[in-house]
């Protein structure tokens, strides 16, 4: 299995190290523009094989998209994080066209492949994917949910006091500080519903602080957060490339699911060698159905902000 990852900063490169010390790709590709950029993360990164016992091997390029020819997936990082006090949604001006660009130079060479947008703003960067390419929609694939959900366990691992591993929950919607939807009535410890131990106000600081997440790490860092978001990514390509059938919220293209058509926004999926199975279809409630309608109407804005 050979992986690629466009853009090695901080989040790209943590997406190749995290695949690569997990030991299951054959090859991971980092490219990135910035002269000689990419060829140095990769030979540090190849440099800890020995001491963190992993056989990956890691190729560094400066924008020579042969280098990446016939991956199975491929991940699009590439563009500018936002800074802190900025959303996600203002860089959509320059990102639209990095992202656009790098789908067609990664087609060109892997006309098969996968693709995995975390680019920001995701949503809209994975329809814009859907939009301008004619890759199938089972393998275009937005990283959100997984990456929000894992801050959702953490936030309710902190209010419960409890290991992370105790935890399970989803967030769905947007990719976005208001478009989230942690989902607090499904979320359990040791498969106790949570509003078991905690009050309705605790759940509601809980959520609060998930759709924020980013932002948080935002405000404390300078830039955009990469441990986590590398996490994300390596688990779903683990998933991709092992056939595991996990299941994992992600951002879909939608026909109808939901009640929405025309749009990719975040909703549980079934992972395996085809990228998305399947759509999983869950009874949301009312008011959380609420939200993601409202949601969407906020991803469909943003869209429309496209050039297409
Ligand atoms: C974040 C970026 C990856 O949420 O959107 O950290």
């Amino acid at each position: 299995m050979k992986i690629t990852v466009v853009g090695a900063g901080a989040v790209g490169a943590s997406c190749a190290e995290y695949i690569a010390i997990r030991n299951f790709a054959s090859e991971v590709v980092l490219l990135d523009i910035k002269e000689g950029f990419a060829e140095g993360k990769a030979m540090d990164l190849i440099q800890t094989a020995s001491l963190l016992k992993f056989d990956t091997k890691i190729t560094g390029s400066t924008s020579d998209y042969s280098k990446t020819a016939n991956s199975d997936v491929c991940v699009i990082t590439s563009g500018i994080p936002r800074k802190p006090g900025m959303t996600r949604e203002e860089l959509i001006g320059i990102n639209a066209g990095i992202v656009k660009s790098v789908s067609a130079s990664l087609l060109e060479h892997s006309p098969n492949t996968i693709i995995i947008v975390v680019s920001n703003p995701m949503d809209t960067m994975t329809y814009l994917v859907h939009k301008t390419t004619n890759i199938a929609k089972n393998k275009i694939i937005g990283m959100g949910g997984a990456l929000d959900s894992a801050r959702f366990k953490y936030r309710l691992a902190e209010a419960l006091n409890a290991p992370i591993s105790d935890i399970d929950g989803m967030v769905l919607g947007g990719h976005s500080d208001k478009g989230m939807i942690p989902l607090t009535r499904l979320a359990t410890r040791n498969s106790v519903p949570v509003s078991s131990f905690l009050s309705e106000e605790r759940l509601e600081k809980v959520a609060a602080d998930t759709k924020v997440g980013g932002a948080t790490l935002t405000g404390l860092l300078g830039t955009s957060a990469w441990y986590a978001p590398g996490a994300a990514v390596s688990a779903m390509v683990h998933a991709i490339a092992n056939d595991t059938q996990k299941m994992f919220p992600v951002s879909a293209f939608l026909e109808g699911e939901y009640d929405l058509n025309d749009i990719s926004i975040g909703v549980p999926v079934i992972l395996g060698k085809n990228g998305i199975e399947r759509i999983v279809k869950i009874d949301l409630s009312e008011a959380e159905n609420t939200k993601m309608q409202e949601s969407a109407t906020a991803v469909k804005k943003t869209n429309g902000l496209l050039e297409l």
